[in-house]
């Protein structure tokens, strides 16, 4: 009996072994990510694409398989994306990185994917969570922006403690503000613009809200209402809170083609635009995902999945599926 059972456990480790032996021989010596972003011109979108880049040429070196990187602009279109995605499969793509036009519609290119077999990483634009439930083989990397915007507060509640006077330009009692928001259907806008909101009010900051906008994350929409807003409201805004560094922008540049100066500007994404304006004293602070990471997960976790291994252990995936990058606030050092 236990020599019965003894042999049954070699001959189990031998196949074991075995199938571990075939499994090598077939190692890939290239794989193929199909990436579609929603819309190639968003600055924030496009450093974290660079970037990536970057990351597969270190992966490839490092780790002697091919990289290649097929990176097609849906240029906000979910029908184009759905082709795209469509075109990928059919060159045989090992997998996908989307970053999906339209999140609450998923769904075509998650059964397109499952029909396929061929694992789908999404990014920055969150799937509902019913459509990331459907397939094991479906991630997500972002930011928690409950957590940006908590940061986002928290740099002016800070300034405020210390020095008022920085924040509550004419010394009334009361910080006027306006409100640049990004996407209506973007997660990120509606959680960062409440608590934004709340992070200043809780930390006890008067604030007083004068009028805000949906600017769709674009400086030039942006630019245009701040036009308006500080026409509407002379010697007022003390303070713009926009949802990202590009809006920010936008107000900036409206503030200087109406000679206006000293209003707080803060914004979020930490985009080269966004820093140089930091450095140059225009922008009071952004919130900067690490990019260098989120670039990375994103590319190791789809390697992984074309490989058909296991995601890599170094990024831990919260229930499995979601990535959370880490962020930080970034404040120029003095406002003068
Ligand atoms: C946000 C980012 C914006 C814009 C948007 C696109 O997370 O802050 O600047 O890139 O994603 O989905």
């Amino acid at each position: 009996m236990l020599k019965g059972r003894l042999l049954l456990f070699l001959f189990l480790c031998m196949f074991l072994s075995a199938c571990r032996g075939g499994q090598k021989e077939e190692e890939k010596a290239s794989i193929r990510i199909g990436i579609s972003l929603y819309r190639g011109e968003d600055t924030f979108i496009n450093n974290i694409c660079g970037i990536l880049e970057e990351k597969a040429k270190e992966y490839e070196r490092e780790s002697g398989i091919k990289v290649v990187l097929d990176i097609q602009d849906a240029k906000g279109s979910q029908n184009v994306q759905n082709n795209q995605v469509e075109r990928f499969i059919s060159l045989g793509c090992d997998v996908l990185c989307i970053n999906p036009v339209d999140r609450m519609d998923a769904s075509v290119i998650i059964d397109r994917a499952m029909t396929a077999g061929v694992p789908v990483v999404f990014f920055n634009r969150q799937p509902v969570e019913e459509d990331m439930n459907r397939w094991d083989e479906l991630y997500y990397i972002g930011v928690d922006a409950k957590e940006t915007a908590v940061l986002q507060g928290k740099m002016v509640v800070d300034l405020y403690r210390e020095d008022a006077g920085a924040v509550d330009l004419n010394g009334d009692g009361v910080v006027s503000y306006v409100l640049l928001e990004g996407e209506t259907s973007h997660q990120d806008s509606l959680i960062r613009t409440e608590w934004s909101v709340r992070t200043l009010k809780n930390g006890g900051v008067p604030i007083e809200k004068l009028t805000g906008g949906i600017a769709n994350w674009e400086r030039s929409q942006a630019s245009a209402l701040m036009e308006q807003w500080l026409a509407a409201y002379p010697d007022t805004i003390e303070l713009v809170v926009s949802n990202n560094d590009d809006m920010a922008l936008g107000a900036i540049d409206a503030m200087e083609r109406a000679g206006v100066t000293g209003v707080n500007v803060i914004g979020i994404d930490g985009t080269t635009p966004g820093l140089e304006a930091l450095e140059s004293g225009k922008l009071l602070g952004t919130v900067s995902a690490n990019k260098e990471l989120y670039a990375s997960v994103i590319l190791e976790l789809a390697a992984s999945c074309a490989l058909g291994e296991e995601p890599p252990e170094e990024y831990p995936l919260e229930g499995g599926t979601y990535y959370w990058t880490p962020q930080e606030i970034l404040i120029r050092e003095n406002k003068d």
